[in-house]
């Protein structure tokens, strides 16, 4: 199975917009997946790394969402130069080796400032190679996104459709 993992619970965040796209994308693409959002986690999961016994929401996220998931598409916010530290918490917090060992994943940073979250994608590859995952070499920084946005939150940007179009068919080919 296919999942975009949208890797912040803020509010109304772009990254949840840009996450958006992807689903209406790979829908209209026919690609089977699913969609797995921080939002609705309960943050004491990824506030408090160990839980015992397990959380009961952690435990079914991993049974139903994760464990089955092959590939990943991350969906990941700039927060102070790098990835939001409730995804770290989150992903310390799961069953490593049940939900991300062996699997496969794809990046896209999405940043207000000019840098995308370039530094968080390279410093999330080290890591999910630590954790033996495999990352697709074609990662997409989205800087400035407010400016990619339509006044619905629709990505509107044509060039950045297009790269991310590219980055599906290759992922699905991955
Ligand atoms: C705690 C926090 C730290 C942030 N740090 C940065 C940053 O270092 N660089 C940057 O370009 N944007 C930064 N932003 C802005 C986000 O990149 C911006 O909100 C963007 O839309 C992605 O985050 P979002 O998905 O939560 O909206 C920060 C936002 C928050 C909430």
């Amino acid at each position: 199975m296919l999942t975009i993992f949208h890797g912040t619970a803020r509010a109304d965040s772009n990254s949840r917009k840009i996450a958006n796209f992807y689903d209406e994308l790979l829908g209209k693409k026919n690609i089977p997946h699913q969609f797995f959002t921080l939002e609705n986690v309960d943050e004491s999961i990824f506030n408090k790394t160990f839980h015992n016994p397990k959380h009961p929401q952690l435990a079914s996220i991993e049974e139903h969402i994760l464990g089955p998931t092959s590939k990943y598409m991350f969906i990941i916010p700039e927060y102070n130069g790098s990835f939001p530290g409730m995804f770290k918490g989150f992903i310390d917090a799961s069953d490593v080796k049940k939900c991300f060992h062996n699997k496969k994943a794809c990046l896209t940073g999405v940043a207000e400032g000019r840098a995308g979250n370039l530094r968080g994608m390279e410093h999330l590859t080290n890591i999910f190679n630590h954790m033996k995952m495999n990352v697709l070499h074609l990662k997409i920084p989205i800087s400035q996104v407010h400016l990619m946005l339509d006044e619905s939150g629709k990505l509107t940007n044509p060039e950045m459709i297009k790269l991310i179009d590219a980055q599906i068919d290759l992922f699905m080919e991955f």
